[in-house]
C-alpha cells in the first residue's frame, strides 16, 4: 500500500503575498497542481493534502480532484507537526508513506519511482531525495556516509559555520515506513532556532535511514521567496523553448517569449519577439505570431501570420492575417483567407472564408458571409443595455466605412450599405443601403468673422 502526503498548510511568509504559497503560479499552473501532477500514475491509495493557512482557498481550487483527501493543521507548528496529523487519519494503514513538500513543483514522476525504488530494495525505514547544490543556503544539510546511509539532517538555521559548508542538501521528498515513523512522530521536539517541529527530525530518530542524490539539482529547487519562484520559471521556459526549437520552431528572441506545457507548434513556425502562449494553444504550420502578440487557448491554422494581437479563445484558420494591433476575443471564428486587421476586434462571431475586416471595427455576436468586406469604422450593435442581439451579413457584401449595424439585423448577400450609415432594419439580397441624413449644401455661405 502507498499514501501519499502533500504539505501545504504553510503562510510562505517568505512570498510576501495574500496568497498562500501553494497557489502562486507557475507557468500558468499553481505550485499545488504541479506537485499533484507529479505523483500521478503512481497509483496511490491515498492522497492526503495537509493545509492550514486560507485551507478553504485551496480546497475550493482543487476541489475537482475527488480522491483527495484534505487534512487540516491548525495551527502550524512545523513539517513535522503537519505530519503528525496524520497519526488519526492513517491509524490503520499498512505501507509506505510517500512525503512531499507542497512547494518542490518541478520533481518528474521518473525520480519519485527512482526514490520508491530504492526505498523498497534497500528495505530502510526512510528513503529522501538530496541535492548537491552550489548555494545551499536555507535548505536542510544531510550528513551521510558514502554508502548513503544518513545519520540526520540539519537545518540551515541550526547549523555551525562548517556544518553549513555542506553542500548535499535535503529536497523535501522522503520515503518512510509507516509503521515505524508512527511510533516515533509523538516524540518530536521542538528544540531549535524556530521552535517548530521538524518533519527532518525523523531521519535521526530512525533507525536506518539512506538519501538518493538526484541527477539533475533543478527538479529539486524548492520555492520560499519571488526570486526562486522567477528561477523555476526560467527553467520550465527554457525547456520548453529547446523542445520547440528542436521540433521546427524558431525565435527570433527566445528570451523574450513565453509558452505553456499545452502548446504544439507545427513546423516552420516562427515566433518572433515579445509573444506570448498561454493555456492550450495549437499552431499550425508556417506560421509567423509577433512581434508583441498574446496568444490564450486558441487554434491557428496553416500560413497563419499574427503582428502585435491578442488572440483569447478563438479559432484561426489558414492563410489568415491578424493585426496590427487586432483583438480576437472568445467565440471569433475566422475562416481561411480572412483578414483582420488594425483596430479591430471580434467576439463571439462567425467570419466567412475570404471576409476582410481591415480597420478599426466592432463585430460581436454576428455571422458574416464569404467574401465580406466590413468597411473601416464598421460597429454591430449589439447590446441595447441588456441584451446581446445577431447581426447576420450575407457573402459578397459590403459595409460602406463608419456603418453602424443595429442588432438584430440581417443583411442579405450581395449588398452594399452606404458610408455612415446607421441601420435598424433588415436589408434584402442586392440592395443599396443607405442610412443617413441628406447632405444640404447651402451656398454662398459667408463665415460670421468675430467683430469683436
Ligand atoms: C524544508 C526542509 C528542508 C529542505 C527544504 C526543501 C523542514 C524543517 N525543512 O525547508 O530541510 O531542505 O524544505 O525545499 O522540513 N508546511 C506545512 N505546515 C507547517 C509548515 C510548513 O504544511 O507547519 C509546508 C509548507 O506549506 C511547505 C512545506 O511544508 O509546502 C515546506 O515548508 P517550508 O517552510 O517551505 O520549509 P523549508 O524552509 O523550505
Ligand atoms: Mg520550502
Amino acid at each position: 500500500m502507498l499514501a501519499v502526503a502533500i504539505l501545504a498548510a504553510g503562510k510562505g511568509t517568505r512570498m510576501k503575498s495574500q496568497l498562500p504559497k501553494v497557489l502562486q503560479s507557475l507557468a500558468g499552473k499553481s505550485l499545488i497542481e504541479r506537485v499533484l501532477a507529479s505523483v500521478n500514475g503512481l497509483k496511490p491509495d491515498r492522497v492526503l493534502l495537509i493545509v492550514g493557512h486560507q485551507a478553504e482557498l485551496i480546497k475550493e481550487k482543487l476541489c475537482h480532484i475527488p480522491e483527495l483527501e484534505f487534512i487540516n493543521q491548525v495551527p502550524q507548528k512545523g513539517t513535522g507537526h503537519a505530519i503528525q496529523q496524520l497519526i488519526p487519519v492513517l491509524k490503520d494503514f499498512e505501507g509506505e508513506l510517500l512525503v512531499l513538500n507542497g512547494d518542490v513543483p518541478l520533481l518528474s514522476k521518473t525520480t519519485i519511482a527512482r526514490l520508491i525504488h530504492q526505498h523498497r530494495t534497500s528495505k530502510v525505514e526512510a528513503t529522501f531525495l538530496s541535492a548537491t547544490l552550489s548555494s545551499p543556503e536555507g535548505y536542510g544539510r544531510v550528513f551521510a556516509d558514502e554508502l548513503g546511509n544518513v545519520s540526520e539532517i540539519i537545518e540551515d538555521r541550526d547549523c555551525n559555520h562548517e556544518q553549513k559548508d555542506n553542500k548535499l542538501t535535503n529536497a523535501g521528498v522522503y520515503v518512510y515506513n509507516w509503521e515505524k515513523l508512527k511510533h516515533i512522530l509523538p516524540k518530536l521536539t521542538n528544540k531549535n532556532e524556530q521552535n517548530e517541529l521538524y518533519i527532518t527530525d525523523t531521519i535521526k530518530m530512525l533507525d536506518k535511514c539512506m538519501h538518493l542524490q538526484v541527477v539533475d539539482p533543478e527538479e529539486v529547487s524548492g520555492i520560499n521567496n519571488r526570486q526562486q519562484l522567477s528561477c523555476c520559471e526560467e527553467i520550465i521556459q527554457q525547456k520548453l523553448r529547446d523542445f520547440w526549437m528542436l521540433n521546427g520552431v524558431t525565435f527570433i528572441d527566445e528570451n523574450s517569449c513565453t509558452l505553456s506545457e499545452e502548446c504544439e507548434f507545427g513546423n516552420d513556425v516562427i515566433i518572433e519577439p515579445q509573444t506570448h502562449f498561454r493555456g492550450r494553444c495549437q499552431v499550425g504550420n508556417n506560421c509567423t505570431i509577433g512581434p508583441g502578440s498574446l496568444l490564450k487557448n486558441c487554434v491557428l491554422g496553416n500560413f497563419v501570420k499574427v503582428m502585435f494581437s491578442v488572440i483569447n479563445d478563438a479559432k484561426v484558420g489558414n492563410n489568415v492575417e491578424i493585426g496590427p494591433y487586432s483583438h480576437l476575443r472568445p467565440k471569433a471564428l475566422i475562416n481561411d483567407e480572412c483578414k483582420i486587421g488594425n483596430f479591430v476586434e471580434v467576439k463571439k462571431s462567425f467570419i466567412g472564408q475570404g471576409t476582410k475586416i481591415n480597420h478599426l471595427s466592432y463585430i460581436g455576436d454576428a455571422d458574416l458571409g464569404k467574401n465580406v468586406n466590413i468597411g473601416a469604422g464598421t460597429i454591430t450593435a449589439n447590446y441595447d443595455g441588456k441584451y446581446k442581439h445577431l447581426t447576420k451579413i450575407g457573402n459578397n457584401s459590403n459595409t460602406g466605412a463608419n456603418s453602424v449595424l443595429v442588432a438584430p439585423i440581417v443583411l442579405g448577400a450581395d449588398i452594399t450599405v452606404g458610408a455612415g450609415s446607421t441601420l435598424t432594419k433588415d436589408v434584402p439580397n442586392g440592395s443599396l443601403a443607405i442610412g443617413r441624413a441628406k447632405q444640404f449644401n447651402k451656398e454662398d455661405w459667408e463665415i460670421k468673422k468675430n467683430t469683436n
